[in-house]
């Protein structure tokens, strides 16, 4: 696996994301909401950079399926959800990668009496977008390459990884069939600041 993203890269790019929300929204009361589970890693440094009163509730979305790479159907649980009404929201993903699941959750958030819904991921995958939609706020593009670290998941593992790491198409191969990839590390940049 090849190293994206460092410690240190991510971090730097968590406080330019809460710098540039706080230059939009100011000292008012901002209710985050991550998306279950990729995000918990991202939503647990950005409401520490977030200066000022924040809220966090949380959704579970899931459009992937055990060790298939490709999105299948998007299941969306609101449950876990606060009132919204009157709330700056800000909808916070690990990753756009076609934009669906981004898509939906937004039609649904919009429904729910907010002041204001925004929304921010950490990575945008280049050239994958099949969505009319934007993202409001992007910690950094990358190519468009399976990755794994910082809260995203392959087949359920390696959200541990403090790094983001890029999986090869034969690594994948290997994972689908059982091998230990923790070994394989390269230290090659592939991702850019927007
Ligand atoms: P989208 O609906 O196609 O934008 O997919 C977004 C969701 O797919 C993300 O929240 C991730 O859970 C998952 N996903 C997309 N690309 C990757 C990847 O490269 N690694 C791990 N998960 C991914
Ligand atoms: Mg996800």
């Amino acid at each position: 696996m090849q190293i994206v993203l460092s410690q240190e890269e991510l971090s730097e790019g968590i406080s330019r994301l809460a710098r540039c929300i706080r230059d939009d929204l100011g000292r008012q009361p901002v209710t985050v909401v991550g998306v279950l589970t990729g995000s918990i890693v991202l939503v647990a440094d950005l409401i520490r950079s977030l200066d000022g009163p924040v809220r966090v509730g949380m959704v579970w979305a899931s459009s992937y399926r055990g060790t298939a790479t490709s999105p299948g159907r998007l299941d969306l649980r609101l449950d876990l959800l606060p009132d919204l009404t009157g709330q700056h929201v800000l909808v916070v993903d690990d990753i756009f990668d076609t934009g669906r699941t981004l898509e939906g959750l937004l039609a649904e958030l919009h429904k729910r009496g907010a002041a204001s819904v925004r929304s921010l991921v950490l990575l945008k995958k280049t050239g994958r977008a099949e969505v009319a939609i934007e993202p409001d706020y992007v910690g950094f593009e990358i190519p468009d390459r399976f990755v794994i670290g910082y809260g995203l998941d392959f087949d359920g593992g390696w959200r541990h990884l403090p790094y983001l790491a890029a999986l090869d198409p034969d690594e994948i191969e290997a994972a689908r069939c059982g091998h230990d990839l923790s070994g394989s590390v390269d230290a090659g940049r592939t991702a850019e600041t927007p």
